[in-house]
């Protein structure tokens, strides 16, 4: 069985991914951190020197690698993941697979990504939190076509409440 947590950057797909972990004993997978020790590079500086539409083919690569695998894991996509290529069929495609998207209302992303734009070359260049909440609901607008493809929807309200949530599902 594979658990695919997908949603908006600052959703807590990480922190989620590990935390069921533990109470599923399953390993979890973060995709990014999977593409980072792959290419022994980290994401910013994959974007700054190939560029994002490398960063998106070497990211396809590497989920289909995952996807192929026999294995049970939980496996926490990067914010993008799901919008390329046909990477959402390919993940509901594949047997005994599960998509979950952590659904996440914008003032709290704003909250968690204010302090954490460094690292995620998309949303690095924002200056005021209001130029920030301004592109994350257009760019969620965007995207939600491709997030509600996801088997299952959470209301991502607090982490304990979606890992509450997310292990009845499983039940
Ligand atoms: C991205 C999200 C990031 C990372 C890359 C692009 C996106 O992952 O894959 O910076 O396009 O939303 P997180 O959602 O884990 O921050």
């Amino acid at each position: 069985m594979k658990i695919i947590l997908l949603g908006y950057m600052g959703s807590g797909k990480s922190t989620i991914g590990y935390s069921l972990s533990k109470s599923l004993n399953m390993p979890c997978i973060d995709l990014d951190e999977y593409i980072e020790d792959k290419e022994n590079k980290t994401i910013k500086m994959i974007f700054s020197e190939q560029g994002e539409i490398y960063f998106r083919k070497k990211e396809r690569f590497y989920l289909e690698e995952l996807i192929n695998k026999k294995d049970s894991f939980i496996l926490a996509l990067g914010g993008g993941t799901p919008c390329y290529y046909d990477n959402m069929d390919l993940i509901n495609n594949s047997p005994l697979t599960i998509s979950i998207y952590l659904k996440t209302d914008i003032d709290t992303l704003v909250i968690r990504l204010s302090n954490e734009k460094s690292k995620r070359p998309i949303i690095a260049g924002f200056t005021s939190d209001e130029l920030l909440k301004e592109f994350i609901a257009k760019h969620i607008f965007e995207r939600s076509y491709f997030y509600t493809k996801a088997q299952h929807i959470v209301n991502n309200v607090t982490l304990e409440k979606s890992i509450k949530q997310i292990e009845n599902l499983l039940k």
